[in-house]
């Protein structure tokens, strides 16, 4: 079958992609919070997110957490609105949001769980794209901390 004949059924503009809509943000874990408590959340994203037509990527380092969600945007939203009330995390930064017609960017991921040692250089990255001047404040205070050390009592263990 040709390509044209092969793209006959889908339709005309989005050539079958799906509408995705992508919250990122980055959070503080709450005191205690372990590799076994991540462990948990990752297994729980694995049960729930794929049934939501949700993938994603968490990133966990220095006691901070960046998560990145696509999917439908109900049950994006859905599901933000439950880990936005999780004890497990605090002091949210909501990073960004979108809505577009576009492949996924972790097709493969329900949620992939990515150590950083680096979190410093996720922190700079966000902060060379934040428009919002709230965010760069909430940012730059991240890194503050992150650099004096007063993070050091969240997500030990
Ligand atoms: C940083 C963080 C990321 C999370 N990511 C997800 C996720 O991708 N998918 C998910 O189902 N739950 C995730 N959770 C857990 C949710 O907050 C919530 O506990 C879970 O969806 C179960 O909700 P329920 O008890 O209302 O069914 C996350 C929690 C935290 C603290």
């Amino acid at each position: 079958m040709n390509v044209t004949e092969s793209m006959s059924d889908e339709p005309t503009e989005d050539f079958g992609l799906p509408k995705l809509y992508n919250i990122v943000y980055c959070s503080r874990a709450a005191a205690g919070v372990d590799p076994a408590t991540v462990d948990r959340i990752v297994a729980t994203a694995h049960r729930i997110n794929p049934v939501k037509g949700i993938t994603g990527m968490l990133v966990f380092g220095s006691g901070i957490f960046f998560q990145w969600l696509e999917g439908p945007r109900d049950h994006v939203t859905q599901l933000m609105s439950n880990i936005s009330r999780d004890v497990r995390h605090n002091s949210i930064i909501s990073l960004g949001e979108s809505e577009e017609v576009r492949e996924r960017l972790f097709p493969d991921w329900a949620m992939e769980l990515v150590a950083a040692d680096d979190i410093r250089g996720v922190l700079e990255d966000a902060l060379s794209t934040a428009e919002d001047p709230k965010n760069e404040q909430a940012l730059r205070q991240l890194l503050q901390e992150l650099d004096s050390g007063a993070l050091d009592a969240w997500g030990k263990y």
